[in-house]
């Protein structure tokens, strides 16, 4: 089976590093010629707006995914008339608008943060009123790894943000959650339906990129990991989904509030590569292709740390028991994730102590990580 993977990046290249012992292969489209996941699969480099490109990558696929969450929905709904596309365009379209994805959360019941859409200077003034201060300002579109958005904390900063964001299309307003933390689950549904669950990671963000995820979330009662497995359900079958989909959440006075979905692979499942029974990488592709999904059954503790901006060096964390290096084999840059380590053991003290360890190479070397 030929699966295409629009986008090349490290979710794309680890797709494919799961898919290949399953006997798939693998074709990306990019807009970049250098695109990490060119270095594992076929790439294809063009515009996605540029039809004779997108039909070339198109050419033979059984099967197209995707790993990158701001793909032209037109392309992908273009795509779609020619070879099956998952998981469906809809959750793409849904995830891409930030306001869609509240309206879409509410729908189903799923509590959120309040919000307003904000459309000019004079929305963003009245909405402060209402939702009080502070408040988070986003774009609707294109935001990541906390890019498009600031935090406004007091009333003279509400003229500086809307100058700073308001000519970046339409936005919104969200009231600032002081959330005792951030969690997040990863669903995976079938083609024939079947949904499997992974346990609540607990995430940390650091200015605003994801630094470190540890699995299972600590002290998470059972309740909560029970409502953010009916809430997933909810979402994907909603979406007649199929694939890996994360929902990621602030946890405020011990409740789920959902803060955005992403319709793929997610950076705080990556622990699953060590640490499940069946990898999200797997069970995504077994999912798009029709296959039975894996089990998502825990292999011990997990912890996973992103290597930003520039990584240590290999020998000294592969040095470090119970540490798994995974490189992208991207070139540095200030703020890029390059690669994460995967702490994982049976103990927690354990996945700590190599945590420590861990975070002290990537203090040393410069890493902006931690
Ligand atoms: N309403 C909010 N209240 C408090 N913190 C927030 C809020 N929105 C975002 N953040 C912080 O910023 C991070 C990134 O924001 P998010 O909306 O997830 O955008 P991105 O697409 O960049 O991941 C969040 O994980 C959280 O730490
Ligand atoms: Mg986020």
């Amino acid at each position: 089976m030929r699966l295409g993977v629009l986008g090349g990046g490290q979710l794309g290249r680890m797709l494919a590093l799961a898919g290949y012992p399953l006997g798939l292969t693998f074709r990306f489209f990019d807009t970049v010629s250098d695109a990490c996941a060119g270095q594992v699969g076929d790439l294809v480099t063009g515009s996605f707006d540029d039809p004779q490109a997108v039909s070339d990558f198109a050419e033979g696929l059984d099967v197209i995914t995707y790993e990158w969450e701001n793909v032209p929905v037109d392309a992908v709904r273009l795509l779609a008339e020619r070879v099956p596309v998952f998981p469906p365009p809809e959750a793409l379209e849904v995830a891409q608008d930030r306001l869609a994805e509240k309206h879409f959360f509410q729908q189903l019941g799923i509590p959120t943060p309040a919000f307003e859409a904000i459309d000019s200077l004079d929305a963003l003034q009245g909405a402060v009123q209402r939702l009080g201060l502070p408040a988070v300002l986003k774009t609707r579109r294109e935001g990541y790894d906390g890019k498009g958005q600031r935090i406004i904390r007091a009333a003279g900063e509400i003229e500086p943000g809307w100058e700073d964001l308001g000519n970046r299309g339409p936005l919104i307003l969200e009231q600032f959650v002081s959330f005792e933390r951030e969690v997040s689950i990863i669903a995976a549904r079938g083609r024939d339906g079947d949904c499997a669950f992974y346990p609540l990671v607990q995430n940390t963000h650091t200015s605003g990129i994801l630094s470190r995820s540890v699995a299972p979330a600590p002290d998470v009662r059972n309740g909560l990991q029970r409502t953010a497995e009916d809430y997933g359900r909810s979402v994907v079958e909603r979406l007649a989904y199929a694939g890996v989909l994360a929902i990621e959440f602030f946890v405020s006075e011990g409740r789920l509030l959902a803060n955005e979905l992403a319709p793929r692979v997610h950076n705080s499942g990556h622990w699953t590569i060590e640490g499940a029974e069946t990898s999200q990488f797997e069970n995504h592709v077994r999912a798009v292709a029709g296959l039975p999904l894996g089990s998502t059954a825990m292999r011990g503790q997990a912890a996973v740390l992103n290597l930003i901006g520039a990584t240590p060096d290999g020998s000294d964390v592969l040095a470090i028991p119970n540490a798994h290096l995974h490189l992208y084999g991207k070139s540095p840059r200030p703020g890029r994730k390059l690669g994460h380590v995967t702490v994982r053991s049976d103990g927690a003290g354990e996945v700590e102590a190599a945590v420590e360890q861990v975070q002290a190479l990537i203090r040393a070397q410069g890493g902006s990580s931690l």
